[in-house]
C-alpha cells in the first residue's frame, strides 16, 4: 500500500506530505481501518526498568504534540517517543524547513522544535488511549525554548519534567538538535553536570511525591570526538542516567553535498547516517558497558540496519527516516528481525 502512495507523496512538498501522511493515518485509525494502538509480538525486552513488548520504537520529531499517539500505535511499534516538546509554544523556522534526499534516502530538516507547548501536550495525553488502555510505553522528549539562554536552559528541562512526569514511562532530555543555537554546549564538560544534576535532584523529589520512577534518557548527537564521549560516559554514569539514546542527525554533509538540497543547512538523518550513528553506539557502549542502557537510532533502513545496531551494543531502536523511505513495513520487518 505504502509503495503505491509514496510517489503521490514524494510529489508534494515534503512539510506538507509529512502532514497529509500523519492526518490519514488518524482518519483510517478513527474509522477502524488499522488495528489496534498495540505493539507487534516480539521480543520483549526489559529496559531502564520498563518492560517493552518489541525492541523498536518511534524515534522522536514526528509527533512533536502528541496528537497521533494512538493512530501511530497501530504500526506496532514497541514504544513510541512524542516530542521534542518545549515549554512555550513555538512556531520553529521559516518554511521551506524540511527537504528529502531520495537518492540518498536522507531527509535535512531544520524545523527548530516547532511545536504547541507544555499545556497543549498535556491536553492530547489525556485523549490517548496507547498507555492508559493499552499499557503502551510512551517517551516524552523534552527541549528549551528558541529564546530561553543557554545559561537558563536548566530551568525548561525541569519545568518540562515536572509537567510530563505523571504522563510518561521514560522522559528524554534533548540536548542534541543543531537547529536550536547553542543547545548541543549542554552536552559537554560542567554545563553537562550542571543539567543534569538538577534534572536527576527533580527526578527523585517528583519520584517521591508521586510515588513512582520515570527513567531519564539522555539524546546525543552523532557529531563527537571519541575524547568527547569519554567524557560525557563519564558524566552520565556519575549522575545516574537512565538510558542514552544515540543519534539525533548530524551536521556532516558531505556525503550529499552533491545532491540537490544536499547544501542545505539542517541535520542530517537517513542511510548516510547509519554507519556513524552505529559507531558511536559502540563507542558509548565501550565506556558505559551494562551500566547504562543506549537506544540506538539513525539511519535504520532496513532490518539488517536495526540488528548492527544492537550488535553495537543498544538494547532498544527508533526509527524515523526510514519509514518516510520504506513505510510502515519497516517496523515489522525489523520486530520480525529482531525476535
Ligand atoms: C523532520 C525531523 C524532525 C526531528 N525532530 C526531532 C525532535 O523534535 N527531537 C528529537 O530528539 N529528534 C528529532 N529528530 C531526530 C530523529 O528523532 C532521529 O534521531 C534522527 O532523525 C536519526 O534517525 P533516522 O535516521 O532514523 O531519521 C527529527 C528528525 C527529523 C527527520
Amino acid at each position: 500500500m505504502y509503495q503505491l502512495l509514496r510517489p503521490l507523496l514524494f510529489s508534494l512538498p515534503a512539510e506538507s506530505s509529512h502532514h497529509l501522511s500523519l492526518q490519514a493515518l488518524k482518519l483510517s485509525h478513527k474509522l477502524g481501518l488499522t488495528g489496534k494502538p498495540q505493539a507487534l509480538p516480539g521480543k520483549p525486552v526489559t529496559v531502564m526498568g520498563l518492560e517493552f513488548p518489541n525492541p523498536v520504537g518511534l524515534a522522536a520529531g514526528l509527533d512533536k504534540n502528541g496528537e497521533y499517539i494512538d493512530a501511530l500505535a497501530t504500526l506496532g511499534f514497541g514504544f513510541v517517543e512524542i516530542g521534542t516538546i518545549t515549554p512555550r509554544p513555538q512556531p520553529g523556522n521559516p518554511v521551506p524547513r524540511l527537504f528529502r534526499l531520495p537518492e540518498a534516502q536522507a531527509i535535512i530538516n531544520r524545523m527548530g522544535f516547532n511545536n504547541h507547548g507544555l499545556d497543549y501536550l498535556l491536553g492530547q495525553l489525556e485523549k490517548a488511549r496507547f498507555q492508559r488502555d493499552h499499557r503502551g510505553i510512551l517517551g516524552i522528549n523534552i527541549g528549551k525554548n528558541f529564546d530561553t539562554p543557554v545559561a537558563r536552559a536548566a530551568d525548561d528541562y525541569v519545568a518540562g519534567l515536572q509537567r510530563v512526569y505523571t504522563h510518561a514511562s521514560y522522559i528524554t532530555l534533548n540536548i542534541s538538535s543543531p537547529n536550536t543555537p547553542g543547545l548541543r554546549d549542554l552536552q559537554y564538560g560542567e554545563e553537562l553536570r550542571a543539567l543534569l544534576t538538577a534534572l536527576k535532584q527533580e527526578q527523585a523529589r517528583l519520584t517521591d511525591r508521586q510515588g513512582r520512577y520515570v527513567p531519564l534518557a539522555v539524546k546525543v548527537a552523532p557529531d563527537l570526538e571519541s575524547h568527547d564521549i569519554a567524557g560525557m560516559a563519564q558524566v552520565l554514569l556519575e549522575t545516574g542516567i537512565d538510558g542514552l539514546i544515540a543519534t539525533n542527525t548530524t551536521l556532516d554533509k558531505t556525503a550529499v553535498a552533491h545532491l540537490s538540497h544536499g547544501q542545505e543547512q539542517g541535520g542530517l538523518s537517513g542511510q548516510p547516517l547509519t554507519t556513524r550513528a552505529t559507531a558511536i553506539i559502540r563507542a558509548f557502549h565501550a565506556e558505559l558497558g551494562n551500566a547504562i542502557p543506549i537506544i540506538g537510532v539513525g539511519g535504520i533502513l532496513n532490518a539488517q540496519d536495526a540488528r548492527d545496531k544492537l550488535d553495537a551494543g543498544a538494547s532498544l531502536v527508533q526509527l524515523y527516516s526510514g519509514l518516510v523511505y520504506q513505510g510502515p513495513g519497516l517496523v515489522r520487518a525489523c520486530v520480525q528481525a529482531l525476535r
